[in-house]
């Protein structure tokens, strides 16, 4: 078997045990494609001869200087429009944290207007020796326009899968592209067409499907209604250029581990992943983005094989091809400033959103003295030149007056509908469902009144974190829907944020819970069960169950999670996955009318099997000994009168070896971790965090050290993706000398860390990555928390955790 450093890498990542993740892995296969075994494609509309020929007239007047130009692609956080003059760039991307140039990421439209004209401006000036070529402008428009205030936020792809509706589909893209266009996006970074295999991948969520069926569907729809007819789309029309990704094989990566190793045959990398490029291709698709991914040990970055035989020569692909944020720079031998071989191996365009001046730089110098054959830029350049003439973005008329349509009530409708479809009914026992005209009801839940909550990542923030209701103006969360369609038909809702029954007994309680949002290897998780070792939700259902109310669980996910004991405590069962900014869609399938027939009826069907246990990760349709909970397909109607039997609740799985990020919680320690002190500190239970005897309290009497220790666990993708410890504590007596945090052997200084007032809580985050700046070896961390203290010092301490929400968080120096 052959291990190459990059997989090595990936596998230590891993919160598995290595040793396991190694004894089963297949024999790769050699990561070169064979081109001739691939579906052969054919030309749709990009290449023109008028086009082409205004294109070879462009290129003659160019600078090589401003070929390689438009190969770079940096971020808006990191280049000004200014520097365009210097730096004649071809794109810019608006990173998942990147605000618009005033700074306010919750700004009004017209910020990003302003920020597209800023840099459109200067690319396009008239000035000696500049072609004027205009910048193609990029985001993340992945579930709607979702960057931006004021959008309308459509389900995520896994909810969308469930809704079987490509002509639906097409709507959603028209809608997306109509909202970005007008906010001076010219590019959406998507659709995603990956096949997620193993559910534990943090971004299974942006998969329709874990089969190819409806990939293959799903993707020609989605780029049918972003870029329009194909070789015809038209910026001033709302269309803009759609990137089908990520090129390839992402979602077959060994381990659902984020960034990995495909180590699949090249069977089935044409069977399960290329499905959606082929039918994205034949749809128009204008680009392509290339996968972090490896294929069997190769980067997919430098697989000539693929991006340039496979892609551009047998799938007849015309447009270009766009990497990733710094995958280059994961090839053996580049840094992202400098990395030749994926510009060799066929990508076009280098999303580099920090390092762009080096990357520029370099690359030009390669360029000069031939590494980069001069017939490849050009190539590239052509390709992009192709994208930028067919969307007409030479046209100085944008769809700027149409800034107003940005989450108008016909856009939301669409999405309202989207919602309604994806739901996967999964258990009704005693027809609980729907609710019946005159009930009265309950609503609580986590996730019951939290448009962020129900949006998932990539909304408004890269993670998806930090959102309140403020931010979504215009949308509906699901208890808004529930409520104003209760009384509609004549009933009664209550919203109890704690559970609490107040007033007179409901005669149903909807409860709404689910994960919390993520991204990429945020999401990464080693074991299906929700919420493994902090069972809220389950505590909630039964303790309604106990006071013999029937309760509807609505769940929100990214993916299909072992829930079978919340699945025992709820009479009805619902997957809402992430349904985004309409959550009256709920109600709208699971609220009778007043003659108490349904609204509508349950259409969703699983394009994911739901696993049956906790290590159920990889357990797809048509694969050998499968064994889900629910099938692949599965799905009640009204019609059906199926009840659901007790399920087994044994989980198979420790989740305790796989909880890296919870430590503490109010009364509790987190398996695996232990809380252990050393020299003259006392410990004792004391109230706090909400809860009674919820904290400890950390007394010293003189020199002491507590910490919370265990295995030592590989936290070095949480400190890239911006993470940080969250401490929520209360100081009852100052001590001689200020306290140490520390994260395994490294500290910081403690006074700039707990400066609340004594004798309040406070909650307080430290970056992952100033421990790192520090020193910390965050590959190896057994103890992600150790306080120092002194005599005199008395610390409560009553929640320590992982925090995903970079917000607030700070570096004390
Ligand atoms: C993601 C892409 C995304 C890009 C730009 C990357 O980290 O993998 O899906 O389009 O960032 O935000
Ligand atoms: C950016 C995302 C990007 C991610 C990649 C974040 O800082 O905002 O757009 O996908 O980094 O690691």
């Amino acid at each position: 078997m052959r291990l190459t450093l990059s997989s090595l890498l990936a596998l230590s990542c891993a919160a598995v045990p290595m040793a396991a993740a190694l004894a089963d892995a297949p024999l790769p296969a050699a990561a070169t494609a064979h081109p001739e075994l691939w579906p052969q494609g054919k030309s749709v509309g990009l290449v023109d001869p008028e086009t082409e020929a205004k294109i070879t007239k462009m290129m003659a007047e160019m600078s090589v200087r401003e070929k390689v130009g438009q190969m770079i692609q940096p971020s808006i956080a990191s280049m000004k429009p200014e520097e365009l003059r210097e730096y004649p760039v071809g794109s810019i991307l608006g990173g998942g944290n990147d605000p618009p140039l005033s700074g306010n990421d919750r700004g009004p439209v017209g910020d990003w207007i302003a920020t597209a004209e800023a840099f459109r401006q200067v690319s396009i000036e008239k000035r000696p020796g500049h072609v004027p070529i205009p910048v193609i402008f990029g985001m993340d428009s992945v579930h709607g326009n979702s960057n931006v205030f004021g959008a309308t936020i459509f389900p995520h792809n896994v909810g969308l899968g469930a809704m079987r509706d490509p002509a639906l589909m097409e709507k959603i893209g028209e809608v997306t592209a109509a909202e970005s266009a007008a906010s001076g996006f010219d590019w959406a970074f998507g659709p995603t067409v990956t096949v997620p295999q193993d559910d534990r991948w943090g971004r299974s969520y942006e998969g329709y499907s874990e089969r190819p069926e409806i990939t293959r569907e799903y993707s020609a729809a989605m780029v049918r209604g972003l870029q329009g007819v194909p070789g015809k789309a038209r910026i001033q029309n709302g269309n803009v250029a759609a990137s089908i990704k990520h090129f390839l094989a992402d979602g077959g990566t060994h381990g659902g581990i984020d960034q990995g190793d495909a180590q699949i045959s090249e069977k089935d990398l044409i069977a399960i992943h290329s499905p959606g490029y082929v039918s994205g291709i034949d749809a128009g698709a204008m680009t392509v983005m290339a996968s972090f991914s490896s294929w069997n040990g190769v980067k997919n970055h430098g697989n000539k094989s693929l991006l340039t035989d496979v892609l551009k020569g047998r799938l007849g692909f015309e447009g270009f091809v766009v990497g990733d944020w710094n995958a280059h720079g994961q090839i053996p031998g580049c840094t992202n400033g400098n990395c030749p071989q994926t510009f060799n191996a066929g990508l076009d365009m280098a999303m580099v959103p920090g390092d762009w001046k080096d990357l520029f730089n370099n690359t030009l110098k390669q360029v000069q003295d031939g590494t980069i054959p001069m017939a490849r830029v050009d190539d590239a350049v052509r390709r992009i030149l192709r994208v930028k003439f067919k969307l007409n973005l030479f046209d100085p008329a944008r769809p700027f007056e149409q800034k107003q349509m940005l989450g108008i009530p016909e856009h939301r409708a669409v999405a309202r509908q989207a919602v309604s479809e994806s739901l996967v009914l999964l258990k009704n026992n005693g027809a609980l469902l729907p609710i019946k005209p005159g009930q009265k009801v309950l609503v609580t839940g986590t996730h019951a009144d939290d448009v962020g909550l129900q949006s998932g990542g990539w909304t408004l923030s890269w993670q998806g974190t930090g959102n309140t209701n403020a931010d979504f103006p215009g949308a509906t969360t699901i208890w808004a829907g529930l409520k104003s369609a209760i009384e509609a038909a004549g009933g009664s809702a209550t919203l109890s944020a704690d559970g609490k029954v107040t007033g007179p007994k409901p005669d149903v309680a909807v409860v709404v819970f689910g994960e919390t949002p993520y991204a990429e290897m945020v999401g990464d998780i080693s074991t299906l069960e929700f919420q493994p070792g902090d069972k809220q939700a389950l505590a909630q259902l039964k303790a309604l169950k106990a006071q013999g109310i029937p309760v509807v669980t609505v769940f929100l996910s990214g993916r299909a999670l072992w829930v079978n004991p919340e699945i025992n405590q709820s009479d009805a069962f619902v997957a809402a996955f992430l349904p985004g900014s309409e959550g009256a869609g709920i109600a709208d399938v699971l609220v009778a009318k007043k003659d108490g027939t349904p609204n509508k009826d349950f259409r969703g069907k699983l394009s994911y099997s739901w696993p049956k246990n906790a290590g159920q990760f990889a357990n797809n349709v048509g694969q050998p000994g499968y064994d889900p909970q629910f099938a692949y397909g599965y799905g009640l109607t009204y019609k059906d009168h199926t009840a659901v039997p007790q399920l087994s609740e044994v989980a198979g799985l420790d989740a305790s070896l796989s909880n890296v990020s919870v430590y503490f919680l109010p009364g509790r320690i987190l398996p695996p971790w232990k809380l252990a002190t050393g020299g003259a500190v006392a410990m004792k239970n004391v109230d706090g965090g909400g809860t009674q005897e919820g904290a400890r309290q950390l007394a010293f009497s003189g020199p002491g050290e507590v910490r919370i220790e265990g295995p030592q666990v590989d936290l070095s993708r949480q400190s890239n993706a911006m993470l940080s410890l969250r401490i929520d504590y209360r100081i009852d007596a100052k001590g001689a000398s200020a306290p140490k945090l520390g994260m395994g052997t490294t500290f910081v200084d403690g006074g700039k860390v707990f400066t609340a007032a004594p004798g309040q809580w406070s909650s307080v985050k430290v970056s992952l990555s100033c421990f790192a700046a520090a020193g910390a070896n965050m590959n190896a961390i057994a103890r992600p928390f150790v306080l120092q203290g002194d005599a005199g010092l008395t610390l409560s301490i009553a929640t320590v955790k992982l925090d995903a929400d970079p917000t607030g968080a700070i570096c004390p120096k």
